[in-house]
């Protein structure tokens, strides 16, 4: 297993190229079963779960060829609809294939995820959506057994809350479904928005992108002919690495980055005393003369997104002043509270609520990644921390960062891998 060895740092500088989002991808490669032609997908990430779910296609009989950052991806040699839980287990975004396996084949089997360290994570509103749409579904031997022999039909579905990967695979599903689906309570991310525009872009008619409410007009099960894209940059990446700036008050440039996804994340920075230079394509965070203490309450986009809330609170140990910070999306998405106080942070949790007494002095130490995003949080820690941070377990880094020690080593970070 590797680990990284991070040495506190000066300040950092350069610039930094943000990858294909893995978010993104995941869908946008699920949405390959409903072509009928070779799908070739640009600009993605090469991160561990990527990988997951390419092979969960190959499994199922896809061709996939994946080259530098881009792939093709042929599904017409699928002969298999059972994702087993040898993979699922591994990602749970493998639950991203029941919406378009059940639409194309009219039957799949996905093997039910199980625990997860940062909550619960339930299916339920992706499982009673698509019976809406006519599936039948069972759950057996550990596997969701979806059936729709007459194929799926457009309804209109209200989610009683708002899901990502929900919204995608009902999505997915109504573009094969039989007449109009119409999803109320859909989630905004640039993310689903890129999936809705691809698929309009293949011939898919689907009014309301980017709003709570899609109207998806679906082929009666006609495969689609799908045009080479390119994925989006990865937001979350992008303010990990706008968090390593801020944490190290240093002048950063992120390129190939998407600013107008990221509004509530540079608002908090900016509120936290970090000043940008914006174009288009790129951000450069200038160093701040203070960090200042924050509020934070984490929502679905475009409100600030769950996925920096471990990061944002690295940055709080180092702001001038008591910040909250609350949780709403995941019940137990505090697991690197425990690991930042062992580096000396001052938290104390309350339920959904961490309160982050800074300024602290942090201390390098042997520390454990927990989940994708607090691992982050650690190597952030681990920046502005004397002495030396072991940061163990990375393979939850490697599922969603692409390079990471690369990146932050070309920018002067004092980062290492090595083999435990
Ligand atoms: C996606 C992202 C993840 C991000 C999360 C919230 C991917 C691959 N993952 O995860 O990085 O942290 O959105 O922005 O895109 N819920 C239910 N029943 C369901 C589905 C969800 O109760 O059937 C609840 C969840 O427990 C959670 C909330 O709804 O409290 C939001 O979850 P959801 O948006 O579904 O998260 P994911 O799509 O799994």
């Amino acid at each position: 297993m590797d680990y990284l060895k991070i040495k506190s740092s000066d300040t950092l500088s350069g610039t930094i190229k943000i990858s294909g989002a893995k978010n993104a991808s995941l869908p946008l490669i699920a949405m390959t079963i409903l072509a009928k032609n070779k799908v070739v997908i640009k600009n993605l990430p090469h991160v561990a779960d990527i990988n997951t779910l390419l092979k969960l296609l190959s499994n199922l009989g896809a061709e996939c060829q994946f080259l530098d950052d881009r792939v093709i991806v042929d599904t017409a040699t699928i002969n298999e609809t059972k994702a087993t839980y040898d993979i699922v287990k591994t990602m749970r975004a493998s639950i991203l294939v029941l919406g378009p396996i059940l639409a194309r084949f009219g039957h799949c089997e996905v093997s039910l995820p199980g625990g997860c360290a940062i909550g619960q994570r339930p299916i339920d509103l992706h499982l009673k959506a698509l019976e809406q749409m006519g599936a039948k579904i069972e759950i057996r031997s550990g596997y969701i057994e979806a059936s729709a022999p007459n194929g799926l039909k457009g309804c209109e579905i209200i989610f009683d809350k708002i899901t990502v990967t929900g919204t995608a695979n009902i999505i997915m599903a109504a573009a094969l479904a039989e007449g109009e689906t119409i999803i109320t309570n859909a989630a905004r991310e640039p993310e689903v928005v890129q999936l809705c525009e691809v698929l309009n872009e293949s011939g898919i008619q689907i009014e309301g992108i980017g709003t709570a409410i899609l109207k998806i007009s679906g082929t009666n099960k006609q495969l689609l002919d799908i045009n080479e894209f390119s994925v989006i940059p990865d937001r979350i990446e992008a303010g990990t690495y706008l968090c390593a700036g801020a944490i190290t008050r240093s002048q950063l440039t992120l390129t190939d980055v998407q600013p107008k996804h990221l509004g509530s994340v540079l608002a908090k920075l900016e509120e936290m005393g970090s000043s940008f230079t914006l174009t288009n394509n790129t951000i450069t965070i200038h160093p701040s003369q203070e960090i200042k203490p924050v509020k934070i309450v984490t929502q679905e986009y475009p409100a600030f997104p769950t996925d920096m809330q471990a990061q944002f609170m690295a940055l709080a140990t180092q702001a001038n002043g008591v910040s909250i910070i609350e949780e709403r999306l995941f019940e137990n998405r505090f697991m690197h509270v425990s690991e930042l106080q062992r580096m000396g942070a001052d938290i104390s949790l309350n339920g959904h609520t961490a309160t982050v007494n800074g300024k602290t002095k942090l201390s390098g130490t042997d520390v454990m990644a927990t989940d994708l995003r607090a691992s982050s949080a650690l190597v952030l820690a681990a920046l502005v921390a004397g002495d030396e941070t072991n940061v163990h377990r990375i393979y939850h880094l490697d599922r969603g960062y692409d390079a990471l020690e690369k990146k932050l080593k070309a920018v002067g970070a004092d980062v290492e891998r090595l083999k435990e």
